[in-house]
C-alpha cells in the first residue's frame, strides 16, 4: 500500500497532525531527522488503536519517504519557520520530488517568505501553505487550518484537510468536541477553507496571532485590576473568569486563564500563577502583525500594545528598580465598589476585544486590497469558531456580521457591535478611569477605548498637526472648504502671511 500523505517533522505539531490524519482513515508516511521521534510516532499510532495496523509508518531517508507515497505526492511540513523550511525543500529536491507533488508548509512562516517560496520552487514542486492554529490538542483532535496557494493543489488535499480540521455544529455553530484516538467526526462543518493565493493564509494566521496577543493581554489586564486593584485572590479571579465564561466573553482563552489561576504550585502550595516569573516570551507573529499595521497605515493600537506589554514585561530589572523610585497613587480598596467594577470590567473587556478584532480584520482587508486577494471574512471568522487559540462564541457574531455586510470597512460599523459598544462604553470608561486612578497599567483596554473614541470623532486634532507640518516644513494642507486633493501653504515666515494654492 502506498501512503496518502507524508509528514516531515515530528515535533509536537507534526506528530499530532500525523496522528489526527490516521484517525481519519488515511495512511501516513512519517520522517524526522531524529529517529527516536519517528519511532515514537509509529509506536503511539500502533498502541492507540492496535487493530488498524501500521497506518503510520516511519522512514529514515527522504528518498524512501518519497517512494512510499502515492502520486502526486502530498507532503506536510511541520518544521520551524525560516531556514529549516528551505532546508527540507532542498532535501526533497535532492531526493527526487516531482513537479506536480505538493509540499505544504504548516509552520508560522512569514507570509512574504511563502510568496517567495512559491516562485522559487516553481517547476520543482508545488509549494503550498496551510497555517495551523490550535496547539498540541488542536493538532491532535481538530485544528483550524488556513490553506492558501495553488487552487488545484487545494482541491487535491481538501478531503484530508476537511477530515482533520475542528468541526462546528452546522446549526448552532458550536464546537464539536473530539478527544479520543481513533474517533472521527464526519457531520460537522470543518474549520478550514481556502483562503486565497500564496501568502494569504500565512498573513491571515499572522493576524490571528496578533489578535491572540491582544486577547491574552486584555485578560491579563483584567486579572491585574481584579488582583492588584481590588485585592481579589487568584482563586477569586478564577471564579470571576469562570462566570464570564458563561456569558459574552465565553472563549477558550478565558477558560484556560481560569484554569491557570486555580492551579496550586506543586512546590509551595501557593497559587502557581504567583510563582511564575512575570516575563513573557514571544516568537514573532504578534510583532509582525504590529509591523504590518504600521506599514499599511492601519490603526491596530491594541495589538501593538499587546506586543509592547510583552516587551515591557521582560524589562524586569529596570521595573524592579523603578518600582522603588517612581511614585504612584496609593491603592485604596473600597469593598462597596467591588461588584460594580467587576461588572464594568466584563463590559470593558468585551468592548476592547471587539476593537482588537476590528483592528485585525481591517488590517487583513487593507493588505488584501494591496495584494489583490479576495478574502472572504465571513469564512475566515467561521473557521476560527473552533480549533484555534482565539476560538470563542464571539466568532459567530463576527461571521454573522460579515455575512450580512461582506464589504464592511471595519467591524465597528456592524450594527450588532455598534449597538453593544454604545451601550457598554460608559462602563468601559469607568474601568479605564479606575485603573488609571489606581495606577494599574491597562495599555490594551485603554488603547482600545482611544481607538473607539478616535473612530467616533468626526474631527481629530490632525488639523493642528498639518498646521505644524506646514509651519516648519511647508508640507501643505488641504482645506475643509475646498475639494479634496487641493493643497495649500501659508507663508509662515513672511511678515505678511499669505495663503498660496500649490499646483
Ligand atoms: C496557535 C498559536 C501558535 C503559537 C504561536 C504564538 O494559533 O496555535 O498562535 O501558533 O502559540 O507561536 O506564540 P508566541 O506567543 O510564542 O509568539
Amino acid at each position: 500500500h502506498s501512503a496518502d500523505i507524508g509528514v516531515i517533522g515530528l515535533g509536537v505539531m507534526g506528530k499530532n497532525l500525523a496522528l489526527n490524519i490516521v484517525d481519519n482513515g488515511y495512511r501516513v508516511a512519517a520522517f524526522d531527522l531524529d529517529e527516536a521521534k519517528v519511532f515514537a510516532a509509529e509506536q503511539q499510532a500502533m498502541t492507540e488503536v492496535p487493530e488498524r495496523g501500521l497506518v503510520l509508518k516511519g522512514f529514515h531517508s527522504m528518498p524512501e519517504l518519497l517512494q512510499s507515497l502515492s502520486k502526486p505526492r502530498i507532503l506536510l511540513l511541520s518544521v520551524p519557520a525560516g531556514k529549516p523550511v528551505d532546508g527540507v525543500c532542498q532535501a526533497l529536491i535532492d531526493a527526487g520530488i516531482e513537479s506536480d507533488d505538493i509540499v505544504i508548509d504548516t509552520g508560522n512562516s512569514l507570509w512574504t517568505d511563502t510568496i517567495d517560496r512559491e516562485q522559487i520552487y516553481k517547476g520543482k514542486f508545488i509549494f503550498f501553505s496551510s497555517a495551523v492554529s490550535g496547539g498540541e490538542v488542536g493538532a491532535r483532535f481538530g485544528p483550524s487550518l488556513m490553506p492558501s496557494g495553488d487552487i488545484a493543489a487545494w482541491e487535491h488535499l481538501a478531503p484530508i484537510w476537511r477530515a482533520i480540521a475542528a468541526k462546528v455544529d452546522r446549526v448552532t455553530g458550536k464546537p464539536i468536541e473530539r478527544s479520543h484516538p481513533g474517533q472521527r467526526d464526519t457531520d460537522g462543518e470543518p474549520c478550514t477553507a481556502y483562503i486565497g493565493p500564496s501568502g494569504s493564509g500565512h498573513y491571515v494566521k499572522m493576524v490571528h496571532n496578533g489578535i491572540e496577543y491582544a486577547d491574552m493581554q486584555l485578560i491579563c489586564e483584567a486579572y491585574q485590576i481584579l488582583h492588584q486593584g481590588l485585592g481579589l485572590s487568584a482563586a477569586d479571579v478564577a471564579s470571576v473568569f469562570e462566570k464570564w465564561n458563561q456569558g459574552k466573553l465565553n472563549s477558550y482563552l478565558i477558560g484556560i486563564s481560569a484554569e491557570v489561576l486555580k492551579q496550586a504550585d506543586p512546590l509551595t502550595g501557593k497559587p502557581l500563577v504567583e510563582m511564575i516569573l512575570d516575563k513573557a516570551g514571544q516568537k514573532g507573529t504578534g510583532l509582525w502583525t504590529a509591523v504590518s499595521s504600521l506599514q499599511m497605515g492601519c490603526p491596530a493600537p491594541t495589538i501593538a500594545e499587546a506586543v509592547y506589554a510583552r516587551a515591557m514585561s521582560t524589562q524586569k530589572d529596570l521595573r524592579m528598580q523603578l518600582s522603588k523610585q517612581l511614585v504612584g497613587p496609593e491603592i485604596k480598596r473600597d469593598p462597596t465598589e467591588r461588584q460594580t467594577l467587576i461588572d464594568a470590567l466584563e463590559a470593558a473587556l468585551y468592548c476592547a476585544k471587539v476593537c482588537a478584532y476590528a483592528q485585525g480584520f481591517q488590517l487583513m482587508a487593507m493588505n488584501a486590497k494591496e495584494q489583490g486577494w479576495q478574502l472572504n471574512f465571513a469564512s475566515i471568522a467561521s473557521i476560527w469558531r473552533a480549533g484555534c487559540i482565539i476560538r470563542a462564541g464571539f466568532l459567530q457574531t463576527i461571521t454573522d456580521a460579515y455575512e450580512t455586510a461582506p464589504q464592511l470597512d471595519n467591524l465597528l460599523q456592524a450594527e450588532s457591535f455598534a449597538n453593544t459598544l454604545s451601550q457598554l462604553q460608559q462602563q468601559w470608561r469607568q474601568v479605564v478611569a479606575t485603573a488609571v486612578l489606581k495606577g494599574v497599567p491597562v495599555p490594551c483596554i485603554s488603547s482600545a477605548l482611544a481607538y473607539y473614541d478616535s473612530f467616533r470623532s468626526d474631527t481629530l486634532p490632525a488639523n493642528l498637526l498639518q498646521g505644524q507640518r506646514d509651519f516648519f516644513g511647508a508640507h501643505t494642507f488641504e482645506r475643509t472648504d475646498k475639494p479634496a486633493g487641493e493643497k495649500y501653504h501659508l507663508n509662515w515666515s513672511q511678515a505678511e502671511r499669505t495663503l498660496v494654492k500649490i499646483d
